[in-house]
């Protein structure tokens, strides 16, 4: 039996994870040690609670003597934990300091302490920042343009120190975009979809022709399991979907798909450094035998169609601070 520590286990991926490696592999347990934030919610992981290999824990991955505890009965280290979001890193990034760069320091000096088989931060391609033309590699220079991806950056330095320095076995990856079912509503698939079904305005800053390449959850987290059976110690690993699109053609399709009018666009103020593009080369990993599996125009409306289905799980998470945020920056109602 190898033991999981998966930290942010109670957020989007995270959870979507957690259940993807509890129905694959029947010889693991996992241990979720999840701080429980404004985005985890632990009703994203019901149907696994009462399986007897998961273990949930309470806790922030800042917390020194509590991490080392976890780490110490833990082959595998995957460290999901993280504020996530572009627009709150931008009102208030101490959070996103603190837990992405602070929190991943406890991780990885617990992990060095006690010895653990696999460490494997999930990072983000932000940490390359905007591309105009072509794709980034592994070892593009890193150029994070917020605070959100800045942090992303520093966490994903330090754990490869960890590996220079002290022969941590680490892996890396940095994956695009996410969708999926789960995804707290306030990224751009999860609010839009949300928004359009109640009929409310599709917020778009500036031109939205800012391109993102999209990936299904399901996808990043096969990527993940299979990182951790292949990828080589050391090395980063990009996992992209290969479906890059730009800000207005998801929102014509979300409208389209949930069959409601356009006049739901709405054009507001741009994003601070706002980046443009986002686009990667996944030939490293499918060179090592991981390609998506996913049809982007099939996972999108099975995404959609699960949020039509799961209006309870979502209307709840629209309240709140982070409106009332949104509403004094871009001067627009969610
Ligand atoms: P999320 O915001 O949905 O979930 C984050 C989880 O971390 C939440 O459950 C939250 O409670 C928990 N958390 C936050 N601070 C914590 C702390 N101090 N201690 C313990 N738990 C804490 O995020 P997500 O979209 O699921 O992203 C998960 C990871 O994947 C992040 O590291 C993110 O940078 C990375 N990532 C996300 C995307 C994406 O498109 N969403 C793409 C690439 C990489
Ligand atoms: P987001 O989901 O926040 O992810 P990223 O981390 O890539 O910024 O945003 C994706 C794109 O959608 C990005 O170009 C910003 C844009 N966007 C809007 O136009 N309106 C919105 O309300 C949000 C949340 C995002």
């Amino acid at each position: 039996m190898k033991q999981f520590l998966i930290t942010g286990g109670a957020g989007f991926i995270g959870s979507n994870f957690i259940r993807y490696m509890l129905d694959k592999h029947s010889d693991i347990k996992i241990i979720n040690l999840d701080k429980l934030t404004y985005a985890g919610n632990l009703e994203n992981l019901k149907d696994v609670e009462s399986d007897s290999r998961y273990r949930f824990v309470k806790g922030d991955i800042c917390d020194g003597s509590l991490v080392d505890s976890l780490v110490q009965e833990s082959d595998v280290v995957v460290n999901f934990a993280a504020e996530s979001h572009v627009d709150r890193s931008i009102g208030k990034p101490d959070d996103f300091i603190q837990t992405d760069i602070f929190g991943t320091f406890q991780l990885l000096e617990a992990s060095r302490k006690h010895g653990v088989d696999r460490f494997i931060q999930i990072s983000t391609d932000e940490v390359y920042g905007s591309i105009d033309k072509g794709l980034f590699e592994e070892t593009d220079p890193l150029m994070p343009s917020s605070p959100y991806s800045a942090s992303k950056t520093g966490a994903d330095r330090l754990v490869y120190s960890y590996y220079v320095t002290y022969d941590l076995p680490i892996l890396i990856t940095r994956a695009s975009n996410n969708y999926g079912p789960y995804q707290y509503p306030e990224k751009l698939i999860s609010l839009f979809v949300t928004n359009a079904i109640e009929g409310k305005p599709l917020p778009i800053y500036g031109d939205g022709l800012n391109v993102r390449d999209w990936l299904y959850v399901a996808d990043h987290c096969s990527a993940i399991d299979f990182v951790l059976d292949n990828g080589k110690i050391g090395e980063v690993y990009n996992v992209g979907g290969g479906n890059e699109k730009t800000n207005l053609e998801i929102t014509d399709l979300i409208l389209k798909t949930l069959n409601k009018p356009d006049t739901l666009k709405t054009f507001i103020k741009d994003r601070e450094g706002h980046d443009r593009r986002y686009a990667l080369s996944i030939q490293k990993i499918k060179e090592l035998g991981w390609q998506p599996e996913y049809i982007f125009e099939d996972a999108i409306i099975e995404t959609i169609t699960w949020y039509q289905e799961n209006r309870e799980w979502w209307e709840k998470l629209k309240n709140g601070e982070y409106l009332d945020y949104y509403k004094s920056h871009y001067n627009q109602d969610l």
